[in-house]
This record gives C-alpha cells, sequence and structure tokens, in this order.
C-alpha cells in the first residue's frame, strides 16, 4: 500500500481512463451533456456537511471517474492517514511534531489529546476577551495585532465575517506588514491610553512582527506621559508558544499555546484573541463548535460522502490529470473578502512542496494557484478571463443563503433586494462558465456595440464562450461563527487529503526560510552600502535603492 498517490497502479487507471477522451469520463468530459444524460446528477453530486451544502455536479466528473479516485484514496490508506493525525502521531516528520488543530476545537470532556491544558487555556483567553470587552481592562476603545502569516491571516479574516456579532465600541485594527505604512495609519487615530496592542507570534521571533511591537512600544511610550514598565504590562499581551521572549520585550500577560498547532492552523488557539474581543466568548465557541462538527465529519463519514475528502480528490482530478494549475475562490459575501487570502497560505504554503515524505524528488504537481476576490467584483476584474481565456481555472462559488444586514425600514427591504441580486449573480456566472456560447448562438444576437466595418461571423467569435468550465458551489444558510467554523475547518482538512495523497508534509514551510536568511545578511549592506560578492542585479538595486 503507498502512501504516494502517483506510485499507486489505481493512478495508471485514472490516466488509462482520463485518456479515453471522447464522450467518456476523462479529456473530453462535457458537463452539459453530463445534465442531459442524468436528470438526477445535481441530486447526485450535491452533500450536505455540517453546516455546508455543497453543490459538485457542475464538475467535470462523474460517477466512473468519482469511483476511481475513491478507490485512489483508499490505496493510498488515506483514512489510515487521517486517523494518524486525529490521533495525534507525529505527522509533521521533518519538525518531528503531532499536528492536532482539531483537538483545539474539542468539546471539554471529549478524551481528545490535550483537553484538559486546551480547555485551561481557552477558558484563561475567553475570561480575558471578556474582560476587556466589559471595560475591566481599563477604557479600551481600541485593540491592535500585530502579527503576520499564520498569526495574522486567520483572525483577520474571521473577524471581518461575523459582522452583526461584532462588540460595538471596539475597533479591532490588524497589522502586519513590516512596510511602516501599515502601522503608521492605524496609530495616528489612536489614543494610546485607551489602546491595547496583541502582539501574536508563535515563534516571537518574526522579523516583521517583531519590529511593528517595538515601533508600537515606541509610540505608546512617546504618548502617555511618564510611561513606565506598568503601563506597557498593561497595554501589550502576548499571545504565543515562545512567553519567555515576550516576558523579555517586557509583556507579562502571556497566552502560551504548543508546537503542535501549526502557525496557518492556530486562529483556534489563544492566536484568536482578536476574534474572541470581537465576538465574544459564546460566538468563539461557536466557531469551535462549528469546525468540530466538520472535524467529527471528516473523521466518521464514509468516504463517498465526506466532502473534505470528495473536494481534495476534485482538486487532484484537476491538478494531476486536466492539468489546470489554479483554483479561483469567490466568495460571494462581503464578510469572506479575506478568505482567499487565508486560504493562500491555507493552501499553498502546506501543499506547496515539491518533495514527498521521502525526500524524493515529485514528478506530479502539487499545489495549484489558489486566488480571487469577493463576489460581484471579481466579475467586474478578472472574470473575463475565467469566462473567455485560454486556460480553464476551476471556480469555487461560495454563497450564504441569509443576510444579516442589521437595518431596519427602507434600507432593509433596499438591502435585502440587493441580496436577492447578490444571490443571482452567484448562480449566474457558474451557469455561464458551464453554459457558454457557441458562436452560431452569438450570430443570431444583435451584438449591442457591433462595429459597422467588422464581419458578422468575426465578431460572433468574439461573442463566444468555450463553456465547459467547472465549478463547485459552497452554500451556507447564515455566515455565523458557528458556520463559518465549519467552513474554515472544512478546507483544512481538504488541503491535508490532497497532501497525504501526493505524499508530503503539509505541515513544514522550509520555503519561506532562504529568503528570510538572505534578508539578515542584506539588511546591513542598507548601512554600509558594501556590495561585495552579491549578484549584480542585487548589487545594482541596493545601489539605486541607497544613491542620494
Ligand atoms: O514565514 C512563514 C511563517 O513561519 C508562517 O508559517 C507563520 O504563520 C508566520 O511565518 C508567522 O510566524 P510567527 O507566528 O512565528 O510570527
Amino acid at each position: 500500500m503507498s502512501t504516494r498517490c502517483d506510485l499507486s497502479p489505481v493512478w495508471a487507471e485514472l490516466q488509462a481512463h482520463f485518456d479515453q477522451g471522447g464522450a467518456a469520463s476523462g479529456r473530453g468530459f462535457d458537463i452539459r451533456t453530463a445534465f442531459q444524460a442524468d436528470a438526477g446528477r445535481f441530486a447526485a453530486l450535491s452533500f450536505q456537511a455540517p453546516e455546508v451544502f455543497a453543490d459538485l455536479s457542475k464538475n467535470r466528473i462523474d460517477a466512473p471517474t468519482l469511483a476511481l479516485l475513491l478507490e485512489l484514496a483508499r490505496d493510498c490508506g488515506l483514512e489510515a492517514r487521517r486517523d494518524a493525525l486525529l490521533r495525534g502521531d507525529p505527522v509533521n516528520l521533518t519538525e518531528g511534531r503531532a499536528v492536532l488543530h482539531t483537538a483545539l476545537r474539542a468539546p471539554a470532556g471529549s478524551g481528545a489529546p490535550f483537553n484538559d491544558e486546551v480547555q485551561a487555556s481557552l477558558d484563561a483567553m475567553l475570561a480575558f476577551a471578556e474582560r476587556v470587552r466589559r471595560g475591566e481592562r481599563g477604557e479600551i476603545t481600541d485593540v491592535v495585532h500585530i502579527g503576520i502569516g499564520g498569526s495574522d491571516l486567520g483572525p483577520a479574516m474571521v473577524v471581518q465575517a461575523p459582522g452583526a456579532f461584532r462588540a460595538p465600541g471596539l475597533k479591532l485594527h490588524f497589522v502586519s506588514n513590516v512596510d511602516g505604512h501599515d502601522l503608521a495609519p492605524v496609530l495616528r487615530g489612536l489614543e494610546a491610553r485607551h489602546t491595547l496592542f496583541v502582539i501574536a507570534s508563535k515563534t516571537f521571533t518574526t522579523q516583521e512582527t517583531l519590529a511593528n511591537a517595538q515601533a508600537a512600544k515606541a509610540w505608546f511610550l512617546a504618548n502617555v506621559e511618564a510611561a513606565g514598565a506598568a503601563d506597557i504590562a498593561r497595554h501589550f499581551v502576548a499571545t504565543s508558544s515562545n512567553t519567555a521572549a515576550a516576558a523579555a520585550f517586557g509583556i507579562d500577560t502571556a497566552f502560551g499555546f504548543w508546537d503542535w498547532v501549526g502557525g496557518r492552523y492556530s486562529l483556534w488557539s489563544v492566536i484568536g484573541l482578536p476574534i474572541a474581543i470581537a465576538v465574544g466568548a459564546d460566538n468563539f465557541r461557536a466557531l469551535l463548535a462549528g469546525a468540530h462538527a466538520m472535524d467529527q465529519h471528516f473523521a466518521s463519514t464514509p468516504l463517498e460522502s465526506n466532502l473534505p475528502v470528495l473536494l481534495g480528490l476534485i482538486d487532484i482530478w484537476y491538478r494531476n490529470f486536466h492539468g489546470f494549475t489554479s483554483r479561483s475562490v469567490a466568495p460571494y459575501h462581503q464578510g469572506l473578502r479575506r478568505l482567499p487570502a487565508y486560504l493562500q497560505q491555507l493552501e499553498m504554503e502546506s501543499n506547496g512542496k515539491g518533495v514527498d515524505l521521502d525526500g524524493r524528488p515529485l514528478v506530479t504537481g502539487t499545489s495549484p494557484v489558489v486566488w480571487g476576490e469577493a463576489g460581484t467584483n471579481g466579475q467586474h476584474a478578472y472574470f473575463q478571463m475565467l469566462h473567455q481565456g485560454t486556460d480553464v481555472i476551476p471556480v469555487e462559488f461560495i454563497a450564504v443563503k441569509r443576510p444579516q444586514h442589521g437595518a431596519t425600514g427602507e434600507l432593509a427591504d433596499k438591502l435585502a433586494d440587493q441580496h436577492r441580486k447578490l444571490l443571482a449573480n452567484c448562480l449566474a456566472q457558474s451557469q455561464a462558465l458551464m453554459q457558454g456560447k457557441t458562436a452560431a448562438e452569438a450570430l443570431t444576437e444583435k451584438a449591442p456595440t457591433a462595429s459597422a466595418t467588422l464581419d458578422r461571423d468575426v465578431l460572433a467569435r468574439h461573442r463566444s464562450f468555450p463553456g465547459n468550465r467547472p465549478s463547485t458551489t459552497l452554500l451556507l444558510d447564515a455566515l455565523t461563527p458557528r458556520s463559518l467554523g465549519a467552513l474554515i475547518a472544512l478546507y483544512e482538512h481538504r488541503v491535508f487529503v490532497t497532501g497525504a495523497l501526493w505524499g508530503i508534509n503539509s505541515f513544514d514551510q522550509w520555503g519561506v526560510e532562504l529568503g528570510k536568511a538572505l534578508c539578515n545578511q542584506l539588511l546591513p549592506r542598507f548601512e554600509s552600502g558594501d556590495t561585495t560578492g552579491l549578484d549584480a542585479s542585487t548589487a545594482g538595486l541596493l545601489q539605486r535603492l541607497l544613491s542620494a
């Protein structure tokens, strides 16, 4: 039994199946024909997981393809690898660690690994968040969260999402970039005495976060009269697994966590403190409960209807057989506008790998490029390319049935109408991607801007769409802490599934180290101007940047 899917005999069967061409399941598969041939296609290919309904029917799959993909998953021991993950085996082999973000959302008394420590840490973090919300940490009006990567993207994304649950009167700001243009405008509007800084860094060694934290500390000391260590201790807290480094910074309220929480999987830990401050303890627990419900679905639902597994298998089908190199995410909810950025780290840092667990170079593609933008904005930017460009890019639509505008009277009616427009746009885009339009159809239309000089046939070719472009639609009933928790956990497990089948370690990120090391070597040269030993390009650019 192999753990690397391209070495499984089922891989060769899938390749043969793909190469059949014609109207069969592989290369020549046409989604439109499949719908015509099978009235039950939507019912057969739509799935209900906790909080998330998924329509997979507009994908280039059918029963024989899915059966082979599921056989591949079983042949590669996916279930055993999933169980090892959830049990707490050291599946992050290159760092010798377990990967237990699922333990962070397991309820008290569940028997999950480290349950007592997790509950104690959660209770302490939530109690602190509630004190801040109730004004018991002084009159705090603004919370500035300083962190980057996994110590920023998750909390920043979640805090924007359930807008209806946000604490009134408390403003949250997120600063991540080492570029001072990120921090400076945030500080400009703040009153130091009413500001709480949360310094979030798993390692507490990250250049960007430490630079921003030092700058914030200097600003605080300059803006609070006769400020001393006690004021720093009161206005700066840390969330980190390196609490000693936080203490050395002058922080005495530090919420610690464990090395088995990966940075990009850490929003469920104390790294979620700004979320808890924003939405309160009960809503934070609901976020965890939603994720836990998805964990249980992943752990025990048969692979045939296990949503993270199915999404992961379609990812493999597209990436490795169809050769699609990217996937676009289009959340049709303004509250999910940071989801694509969050998913970029989750998926590309996890699965952007070139060797398998034994260090052997991979011959198959791994992580696709994941990108996107909230709908309908994306429609007026890059959707042109999705519809008529030369590359096929599967799109993932996310729609929310019930809005929570928090409006009343006429405004509520107007916004309800806008929500119908939003949903209609979402459905129309996946329809258009699939349906397309032939040149013959285009010829029958009266083009609104038809040129007098251009041949009608030529114009029809410009106005035609290939169609047969695949998409998945995920539906939530409402965007609540619980449904958001389930949605994020769905993505986490799907990334695990593809990583496991590729036979890679989804939980390390050595690829970010070289740039960090070279940056540290270059930094002193910005003082000295020394270009000795540098390549000509880097030396030339440095000289230009340093020139008067
Ligand atoms: O540079 C990548 C990375 O290590 C991410 O994996 C991580 O989420 C981010 O930096 C921030 O790290 P830390 O939380 O230790 O500051």
